[in-house]
């Protein structure tokens, strides 16, 4: 099938590398020129892993090409992928301004019955705004909300397997070929009409939010009662119907999208009258997380972080990626510089331009006589690290394991005073 994807941003890329990937002939649209320049190289402007060897693999093959116009990508499509950008807006909610304009300019080049898949997560209520954009510049166009479902750092994995596809549709016009354009992935379907398929992706991002921020608090009362979190969630996990998944405690959720959805998904109940109020103590949990790391630095270092030394072990919001968006390491690493501590930091992929945070090549080098260490986010090397080495690089004997990825005995066993989350 022809189709043009809009926008190479992580989302983008991975679809329109994915569907390449399927035997589709895709034409990806990118207004970004360093982007653009990167990829038309077939070098991946993002760390994904097993993205560049996709792209590499497509490119080549032909199946992927690289255009700076909409207008150039969009002709001869059966069906056009929308994934630019919804920023938050100052209410909370989605800024859909970006996908307004791109649907007006690429109505009026569009084939007669082409489909537009929205990927980016916008309000329920603009289905009606863009469709009438659609039909007022078009021959007559089908607006589809697909949302996706994609994890960073196991993106590309999650496209070629995906555990379902939803399609929000206000007449069948769309569905024979959103299906075919997925049909060699055998996902099952969830086909609905536009505003619950909305709903779907802000409800899956919320409760997922919402798992993070119960581990999180119980892991708070683990830490007020003597308790073991680790135990506890594995007491709990062996329920069927509770489960293991997203339940590990740490510094608090970041990322590009569950601190975005779950503030556009109150924002969407206010709008209508309902005041969501467990997803609003979801949020303040998060935030109290993020400051709860803080706390221990603190309270290690005798009430104080000024003028000490304080390596920080990771800065992306997770581990696999390079993004710094809305990253709760980040926010630790930048308030310890704001409170005095000279901040050493080393991630094996993400970087951040910040005048507090000095970046270093090794996790030892981001130790060299600190006073305490902050683990921020999970990345294996970290496990990896000699303590002996650990204790004769650094002068002091903290380690706040915002990730519980050490083990406890080990590291108090090596003389050092270890804080973890709710254990
Ligand atoms: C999330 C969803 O998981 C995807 O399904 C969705 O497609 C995506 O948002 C999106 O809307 O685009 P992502 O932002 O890549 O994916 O990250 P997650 O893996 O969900 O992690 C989010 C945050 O929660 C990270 O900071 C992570 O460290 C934290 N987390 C996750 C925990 O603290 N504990 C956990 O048990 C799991």
């Amino acid at each position: 099938m022809e189709v043009a994807v809009i926008g190479a941003g992580y989302v983008g890329l991975v679809t329109a590398a994915g569907l390449a990937r399927l035997g589709h002939t895709v034409r990806l649209a990118e207004s970004d020129e360093l982007r653009l320049a990167m990829l038309t190289k077939g070098e991946s402007p993002i760390y994904e892993p097993g993205l560049q060897e996709l792209l590499s693999e497509v490119i080549q093959s032909g199946a992927l090409s690289l255009f700076s116009s909409n207008l150039d990508a969009v002709r001869g499509a059966a069906v056009v992928v929308i994934a630019v950008p919804t920023p938050q807006s100052a209410s909370g909610a989605a800024d859909t301004t970006i996908v307004e304009q791109v649907v007006s300019d690429i109505a009026p080049h569009l084939d007669l019955g082409a489909v537009i898949a929205l990927k980016s997560t916008t309000p329920t209520d603009s289905f009606t705004r863009l469709q009438e954009t659609l039909d007022h510049h078009s021959k007559g166009g089908h607006l589809v909300i697909n949302p996706e479902f994609l994890r960073e750092g196991a993106a590309v994995a999650d496209f070629l397997k995906p555990d379902r596809i939803v399609l929000g549709v206000a007449s069948d016009g769309a569905v024979e070929r959103m299906t075919s354009l997925y049909a060699d992935l055998g996902a099952p379907l969830v086909v609905t009409d536009p505003v619950s398929a909305g709903i779907i992706k802000y409800a899956a991002n919320a409760f997922l939010a919402t798992r993070i921020s119960f581990a999180n608090a119980i892991a708070n009362v683990c830490e007020a009662v003597g308790a073991n979190v680790r135990d506890v969630l594995l007491g709990m996990g062996f329920d069927r119907r509770i489960g293991f998944h997203f339940l590990d405690p740490g510094p608090g959720f970041g990322g590009s999208c569950l601190p975005k959805d779950t503030q556009a998904l109150v924002a969407l109940a206010d709008e209508g009258g309902y005041d969501f109020a467990l997803l609003r103590g979801v949020i303040d949990v998060n935030q109290q997380q993020m400051a709860r790391v803080l706390s221990k630095v603190r309270r290690a270092l005798n009430g104080s972080v000024a003028g000490r030394t304080v390596g920080v072990w990771g800065l992306a919001f997770k581990a696999g990626t390079d993004d710094v968006r809305e990253s709760p390491a980040v926010w630790v690493a930048k308030e310890l510089a704001n409170e005095g501590a000279v901040v050493l930091a080393y991630d094996p992929r993400a970087r951040v331009v910040d005048d507090g945070i000095t970046q270093v090549g090794s996790a030892l080098d981001a130790v060299r006589d600190a006073d305490a260490l902050v683990i921020l986010t999970e990345w294996d090397e970290f496990q990896t690290v000699s303590l002996g080495e650990l204790r004769t690089t650094m002068r002091g004997r903290v380690v706040v394991d915002a990730r519980n990825l050490l083990d406890p005995e080990a590291v108090r066993r090596h003389g050092f005073t270890y804080l973890g989350v709710g254990r």
